[in-house]
């Protein structure tokens, strides 16, 4: 018989050409150890139900470990005569221990095979990926903590709007990792369902146990369709659309790290590790890194945008379009996992210029909601008191200081309602530590927020 697992229908052999075009061995070569792990389970399964032989499923079991050892040690031939690491695999274990491995293939096609690979290897990525996730937040906590008292110009539109704590910013990042986070541990539970025992699309005459098999992997259910559980793609889907948010995420972070990087700004300094210089312009010290990640956010859009594409429009049931899952799927895996990695060592390592934040709140009037809060109490409508604010402002533009600048008579001509007092409110101090409500920007807030998300 010849090289091909299905040469008895054929009468010519592919083309070097078509045998490149339509294998994945190169690529779908990463799920060995699932493809083995679930070979294994499918094996036991059938001798437990005496499909095969329990000196089949010893040969298998023996032939497998022997697989595993030339794989790890790099002794092992991968070719692409043999399509894909499924077949790769089954022919090795073949030539190893014969017809026991010629058994294992009973009551399975590639096309439920390969579907739960994915699954396995996707259940084993987001396992991976959730704690370097919480890495990540575990470093937003921990300078959230040391900077839950510095100031920091709050914006809306790029302007300055309101002081907040520069700590107060990073629990927003928090909360956006947090919900991510959900995502994928809910992605998880419908990626970890059992395709096996689907075959190539109608299930099969054997008398398996789809359950005993689920279990062994450690699937929460199986499929409850064959047709469903071998063509649909739509786990690799959402997870790549958890990704994409993640990256989206990060992205905006990303932004304001350049920004606050900016001699303009000078707020932080990331360490020198994660920059790169000019081959040109001996002064530069560029934020690469930040700006990769904001760049590598539209690849992951890229990925999910292939599969959903990919999956669009495909009849029932299994069709080759769905080789092309991988790619894009491990794409999307290996970029979160390294921009997850890289933030979670970048953010410890930056250097916060307080000075410089503080000093930035002496321009925008960044107070002028507090002035008006003060009028508010003393009994003017909020409306009122938002158009005697903003008269004010018009002045001390005028004058070219700050609001607390403006002597107290000055301040009164727009209102007989302030009095001296009125100076603490103007201060930045005062204004964070007035929003002490949950949620709220205050250093106390920042601080309890801080320890509520590190009890989980
Ligand atoms: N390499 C294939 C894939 O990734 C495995 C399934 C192939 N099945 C088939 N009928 N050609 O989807």
């Amino acid at each position: 018989s010849s090289q091909y697992t299905w040469a008895g229908r054929f009468s010519e052999p592919m083309s070097d050409l078509v045998k490149r075009y339509t294998a994945s061995v190169d690529f779908d070569r990463r799920m060995w150890r699932q493809d083995i792990r679930a070979s294994l389970a499918h094996a036991t399964m059938l001798a437990k139900q005496e499909i095969i032989s329990v000196a089949d499923l010893a040969d298998i079991e023996r032939g497998m470990a022997q697989v595993v050892g030339e794989i790890e040690d790099g002794t092992f031939v991968w070719t692409l005569d043999l399509e894909d690491v499924h077949l790769n695999i089954e022919k090795r274990l073949t030539a190893l221990v014969g017809d026991a491995g010629k058994r294992l293939h009973t009551g399975r096609s590639r096309n439920d095979q390969v579907a739960t690979d994915i699954r396995l290897y996707l259940r084993d990525a987001i396992d991976d990926l959730l704690p370097l996730l919480r890495q990540f937040q575990t470093s937003l906590l921990d300078l959230a903590e040391k900077e839950a008292a510095t100031p920091l110009p709050g914006f809306t539109h790029l302007q300055v709007a309101q002081p907040v704590t520069f700590g107060h910013h990073l629990l927003a990042y928090f909360e956006m990792m947090q919900r991510d986070a959900e995502r994928l541990a809910d992605c998880r539970r419908r990626t970890n369902r059992l395709p096996l025992g689907a075959a190539a699309l109608a299930g099969t005459t054997y008398p398996i146990d789809r359950h005993y098999v689920a279990e062994l992997l450690g699937f929460e259910g199986v499929c409850a369709n064959s047709l469903d559980a071998v063509s649909d793609r739509d786990f690799a889907i959402e997870f790549c659309a958890v990704c994409a948010m993640l990256m989206m995420h990060l992205s905006r972070l990303s932004e304001e790290l350049v920004l606050w990087m900016n001699p303009r700004f000078g707020f932080i300094r990331i360490a020198d590790r994660f920059c790169t210089g000019s081959s040109i312009m001996p002064q530069k010290k560029n934020p690469d890194v930040p700006e990769l990640a904001r760049g590598k956010t539209g690849r992951v859009y890229g990925d999910l945008t292939a599969l959903l594409t990919l999956m669009k429009g495909q009849p029932l049931a299994y069709n080759k379009d769905n080789q092309e899952d991988k790619e894009p799927l491990f794409d999307a895996i290996d970029t979160v996992s390294d921009t997850l990695r890289i933030f979670a060592e970048m953010i410890a390592g930056i250097t916060v210029n307080r000075e410089r934040m503080h000093s930035a709140l002496a321009e925008g009037f960044a107070t002028a909601t507090d002035l008006a809060d003060y009028l508010t109490r003393k009994g003017l409508p909020f409306r009122d008191a938002h158009e005697a604010v903003g008269l004010a402002v018009r002045r001390a533009e005028e004058l070219d200081v700050d609001l607390a600048q403006l002597p107290l008579a000055e301040l009164q001509r727009f209102s007989p309602l302030l009095g001296d007092d009125v100076f603490a409110v103007l201060t930045v101090d005062g204004s964070l530590a007035a929003r002490r409500h949950i949620g709220g920007t205050a250093p106390e807030q920042v601080l309890a927020a801080v320890s509520r998300a590190r009890r989980g």
